[in-house]
């Protein structure tokens, strides 16, 4: 009997290939192993396990069925890298023939989906964890541990985007196999909030102490990819003849229980740079990502600031409060090492048996915002109220363990009323 953690892939566009090159064979030189490898698309199952067999590993059972690959004898988990529908289907699934799931990230397409994976886990104990990679950024984790040390004072409003110009990427979906144009042409909804509300979650203590209250979302018109393909290769295909449903910007309000205000802002199709959008705004101070901007109560003076060139100053703070995960684990890999870091804490969570550092709870949380986002935008902006799929639990949470890639306050919320 070996110590290995038997693991499946599911999924080899870009990012399971990458995640598969520049991770999870590296990380094979310790205890990881890929056992089965899946896509739909043959060629891609086939390459994933040539890729494995190069680096010197045993070649991998390649397979078309995500239901094959997972009933693979052996596997102890499953890394999911598929395209956005298909994510929760294959996380229950894995989880119900008794593996720890792990999915990229993406929004749920319906919030009974969202209460399936909660039911799924209650009933099988095994986990679904979101890799939301940002949670484990440099600067998000410094900022994480500015907030609990109270440098900003009682946090009172978050915001974050995911601004990202990808209009290359959604236009050439046909020929790259990739399904972000078909979601594009079909849906209308804030339909990537994780990589900014990832981090921002956890600064609110939401599901550990906080909950989201309700939501509404407003959508632009849709002009950006239209123009786009009007102006490029595609003008004289079918693809000029798209009216696409989704808007250029979704602006999403979220009010949280403990009464902050958290404003989320989908952005991918039109011009300017990639930007997370990360601010963080307490009663003494903020952060901004956008001009890395660290403001303080009685240390900056708001009128000297832009004289003197304050702006882009929170290197310092980051430096100064770096978190002890990043100080502890050399990040290393994808986008700046976080990539290593989520999928380190998704193993570490395999290996000792323990609560993923993003639990069910939150990926169905995270999720949620996807498919309550398309039901407020058909309502043009109507509140719609946020399931609280902790069913109370997120006011006495008593499974917080102090793990080594933990992101959550440990410190019990302070429940007055707790008997
Ligand atoms: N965390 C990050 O920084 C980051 C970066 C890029 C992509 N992603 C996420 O990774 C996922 C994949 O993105 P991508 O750009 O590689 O997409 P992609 O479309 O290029 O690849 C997805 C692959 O999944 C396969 N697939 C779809 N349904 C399947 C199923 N039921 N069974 C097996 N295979 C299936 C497709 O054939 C395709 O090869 C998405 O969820 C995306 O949001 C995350």
């Amino acid at each position: 009997m070996n110590n290995y953690i038997n693991i499946a892939i599911i999924g080899f566009g870009g990012r399971g290939t990458g995640l598969l090159q520049s991770e999870i064979l590296p990380m094979c030189e310790r205890d990881i192993r890929v056992v089965s490898v899946c896509d739909v698309y043959e060629d891609r199952a086939k390459r994933a396990a040539d890729i494995v067999e190069k680096a010197g590993y045993p070649r991998p059972a390649a397979f078309t069925d995500y239901k094959e690959a997972i009933a693979v004898s052996g596997l102890k988990a499953v890394v999911i890298s598929s395209a956005w529908e298909s994510h929760l289907e294959v996380a229950m699934a894995a989880m119900k023939a008794g593996l720890q799931a792990a999915t990229e990230v993406g929004g749920a397409y319906s919030v009974e989906d969202c209460w399936q994976l909660v039911r799924t886990y209650e009933e099988t104990g095994k986990h679904c964890m979101l890799l939301e990679n940002c949670c484990y950024g440099r600067e998000e984790l410094s900022v994480l541990n500015m907030v609990r040390s109270g440098l900003f004072g009682t946090i009172v409003h978050c915001a974050g985007g995911y601004h990202h110009d990808l209009r290359g990427e959604i236009t050439y979906g046909k020929e790259e196999r990739h399904y972000r144009l078909r979601n594009y042409i079909n849906r209308n909804c804030e339909n990537y909030p994780t990589h900014e509300f990832g981090p921002i979650a956890k600064v609110l203590d939401i599901n550990n102490g906080n909950r989201i209250m309700t939501l509404n979302s407003v959508a632009s018109c849709s002009k950006g990819l239209h123009e786009f393909v009007m102006r490029g290769e595609h003008k004289d295909t079918p693809l000029a003849n798209v009216n696409f449903y989704q808007g250029d910007v979704v602006t999403t309000i979220l009010k949280c229980q403990c009464g902050q205000t958290v404003v989320l802002t989908l952005d991918t199709s039109m011009a300017r740079p990639y930007s997370r959008g990360f601010t963080i705004r307490g009663t003494n101070g903020f952060y901004c990502e956008d001009n890395y901007s660290v403001f303080l109560d009685e240390v900056h003076d708001d009128f000297i600031w832009s004289q003197n060139g304050m702006w882009g100053n929170a290197e310092e703070y980051v430096e100064k409060y770096k978190h002890k995960i990043w100080e502890n684990y050399s990040a290393h890999g994808g986008h700046g090492g976080m990539d290593w870091l989520v999928l380190s804490a998704f193993f570490e969570s395999v290996r000792t048996q323990t609560r993923p550092p993003i639990d069910t709870y939150d990926t169905a949380t995270y999720m949620a915002i996807t498919a309550l986002s398309e039901q407020s935008i058909a309502l043009s902006g109507a509140t719609v109220f946020f399931p609280d799929f902790t069913r109370g639990k997120w006011y006495h949470r008593n499974d917080i363990e102090d793990t080594m890639f933990n992101l959550d306050k440990l410190e019990p919320f302070a429940d007055l009323y707790q008997y």
